[in-house]
């Protein structure tokens, strides 16, 4: 499973990139906000920094100014991936960058009756919003098996992006349901690494090591 970065924090994908755990970048509206940048000037950082694709999400609800909007920021560099919404407009807007070869992440799926119309639309990647559904009690990972099926039922290419991931379990059930690529904040990354027992192991092997004097260099 790929692993993409879900932020517009520069530090933090440059850190979790330099540990070879970057495949991609993934930003929407609120984290363009949250970093207090100007989205041109921070995506270009972005996708000078890492060699996978970068998600910019357009702003506009209209299909052509949407279409105007990720045409735009498709020129900001090669590894752009223009996000539009999961509406009739974002789906025509797919479809026409798609023909163009632009990258294209739909997002926002709540339903598998919408992942298959992004497939249809020509999308690269589609984004099921797991989190946010287990927020109103429907599991956010029965989405990502239904999508799984239906894709692989025909042979669809568009990718899955298992998104709002807000747990190291979300990282590991979405691995274990076949997800192409989870897009995770850096903290949720982080924390994939915790475990008790290799802390208490590597503190027993430390303080033996100290009472043996095992020196190495
Ligand atoms: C990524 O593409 C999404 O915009 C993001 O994962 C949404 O996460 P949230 O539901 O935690 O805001």
């Amino acid at each position: 499973m790929k692993f993409f970065v879900d932020t517009a924090d520069i530090d933090a994908i440059r850190e979790l990139n330099d540990l070879g755990m970057v495949d991609g970048v993934t930003t929407n509206p609120s984290l363009i906000a949250k970093s207090g940048r100007d989205i041109l000037e921070v995506t270009k950082e972005i996708c000078d920094l890492v060699d996978g694709p970068v998600s910019a999400e357009v702003v506009a609800t209209e299909a052509d100014q949407m279409l105007a909007e990720g045409r735009h920021l498709a020129k900001i560099a090669d590894n752009i991936c223009v996000k539009v919404p999961l509406t009739w407009a974002g789906l025509k807007t797919c479809k026409t960058l798609s023909d163009e070869g632009t990258k294209v992440n739909v997002t926002l799926c709540f339903s598998a009756n919408q992942a298959l119309l992004a497939a249809k639309a020509g999308a690269t990647f589609i984004s099921p919003f797991i989190g946010r559904l287990d927020d109103i009690n429907i599991d956010g990972m029965d989405l990502i098996g239904d999508i799984r099926t239906i894709y692989d039922n025909y042979g669809f290419e568009t990718e899955i992006l298992a998104a709002s991931i807000r747990s190291a379990n979300h990282m590991k059930d979405a691995a274990l349901m076949g997800a192409d690529v989870a897009t995770a904040p850096p903290g949720v990354i982080r924390k994939m690494i915790e475990h008790p027992l290799t802390d208490n192991g590597l503190a027993q092997f430390l303080k033996d090591a100290e009472k043996a004097g095992i020196k190495i260099v």
